[in-house]
């Protein structure tokens, strides 16, 4: 049997094991397994490719004979998922799935309403938020870091951003826990055609957000980010009505549980390697670097998709036009070809290379804001939780690949005043 064969067999169990929830709490050894295989891997009964080293997943996600229209791969498929009441809005595709020129200049609009100062003003709403969090975790001598803390922290920012009322964060909450599934990836890969569990949340969401954009319509509001994106004008151009819809169901989607897992990670990380806590607790300017360790060590967003948009060659494989291709960052974030001593968390890393945001036309373009949650998070928790003890180590782990995280981080502590 030939080299690309037997990588193939050893690829497709490999794989295998990443989708058993066993190997949740720590995917860590699978993916340099993987690496070691020396090339992408090709899994036949999925038309997927699957790649696991930096520089390989470096080059494709610039490579423009790749696609993000992943669901062009159901064909009208796509179409066909939703109720016929539901909101034309549902049909239009978000940016994150687009490719240029239709993302470019979607991408160019809404950069232009969600700028750096609209981001710069949440700090202080964040700093109080971070302190409201603690202290009523401190109420108690143990709390969950995920339900007390991560959890409601980002979908208050992104509701804030958006002038929803905060009676209404529960159902953000919840829809947004039923869309998880939509980017979970290669098990998303494996669906069948029947309506996905994610489709109620998304028609639902599709019909608060036409709701909310009709009455911002009729009373706009200053620093207001949907009074933004109605105004957001390039040249001549504006975001037509479902195109508003959809980007800011995606800010909804996109920016809630990726913080989440960066929060609840971080915590994690950092309990593990009290060393670590102790310097930020003593010193909170050292939590940008802390926060860039945890996006590379143990990344909220394990893995991207694309698709082949022709008939190409990878490495050793042939890749048919319509091909699913695993982008694996958590893994090439381990590589030790991109970075030295990969296992080890060391936020004093110089040079650290990391694709936890993603690279090239589609890089994050929450990027600035999930940096700020995660600096006024981990230096908050840092300062005002003394003495915290993880209750179970490895915590449960949510079922989801792709946006994996823990379903449940109890603590016990004592919060200082
Ligand atoms: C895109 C990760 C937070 C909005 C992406 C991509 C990654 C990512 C990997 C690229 C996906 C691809 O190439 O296919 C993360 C992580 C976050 C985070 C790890 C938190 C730690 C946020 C936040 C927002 C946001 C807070 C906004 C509120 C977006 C948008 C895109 C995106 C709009 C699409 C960009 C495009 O297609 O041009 N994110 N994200 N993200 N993210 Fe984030």
């Amino acid at each position: 049997m030939s080299e690309a064969h037997d990588r193939e067999v050893s690829g497709s169990q490999l794989i295998g094991k990443l989708l058993d929830q066993a190997s949740r709490a720590d995917p860590y050894p699978i993916y340099a397994e993987l690496r070691d295989l020396g090339g992408p891997v090709w899994i036949e009964e999925m038309t997927t490719l699957v790649v696991a080293r930096y520089g390989e997943c470096e080059t494709l996600l610039r490579d423009p004979r790749l696609s993000a229209e992943r669901w062009r791969r159901g064909g009208d498929q796509a179409d066909r998922l939703y109720p016929p009441d539901a909101p034309s809005s549902v049909h239009q595709p978000w940016f994150l799935s687009q490719d240029a020129p239709d993302h470019t200049r979607l991408r160019r609009l809404v950069s232009s309403a969600f700028t750096a100062r609209t981001i710069a003003r949440m700090e202080p709403y964040i700093t109080q938020l971070v302190d409201d969090l603690l202290d009523r975790a401190s109420e108690r001598d143990t709390f969950d870091v995920l339900h007390d803390f991560a959890y409601p922290l980002p979908v208050a920012v992104i509701c804030r951003m958006l002038g929803v009322p905060v009676a209404d964060e529960p159902l953000f909450q919840g829809w947004s826990a039923q869309l998880t599934r939509l980017v979970d990836g290669l098990s998303n890969a494996t669906t069948d055609g029947e309506t996905p569990e994610w489709e109620p949340g998304m028609t639902d969401m599709h019909r608060y957000v036409n709701e909310l954009i009709a009455e911002r319509r009729t009373s706009p509001r200053k620093d207001d980010l949907i009074s933004d994106l109605i105004a957001a004008k390039d040249g001549g151009d504006a975001l037509s009505h479902d195109e508003l819809v959809s980007t800011i169901v995606l800010l909804l989607v996109a920016g809630h549980e990726t913080t989440v897992n960066l929060i609840a990670n971080g915590v994690l990380a950092l309990l593990r390697h009290p060393r670590h806590l102790t310097a930020l607790s003593a010193d909170p300017d050292l939590a940008p670097a802390v926060v860039e360790e945890i996006l590379r060590y143990d990344p909220p967003v394990q893995l991207t998709a694309r698709i082949a948009a022709e008939d190409m060659r990878i490495g050793e494989v042939d890749v048919p036009k319509l091909s699913m291709i695993i982008l694996l960052l958590a893994s090439a974030q381990r590589d030790p070809e991109a970075n030295p001593d990969p296992d080890s968390f060391d936020p004093h890393r110089t040079q650290a290379r990391n694709l936890a945001f993603g690279f090239g036309p589609h890089f994050c373009l929450g990027a600035p804001l999930a940096r700020l949650e995660g600096r006024l998070a981990m230096a908050g928790f840092a300062r005002r939780v003394q003495n915290p003890r993880l209750i179970a180590d490895p915590p449960p782990y949510r079922e989801h690949l792709n946006l994996r995280g823990v379903s449940e981080l109890p603590i016990a502590h004592v919060t200082r005043t």
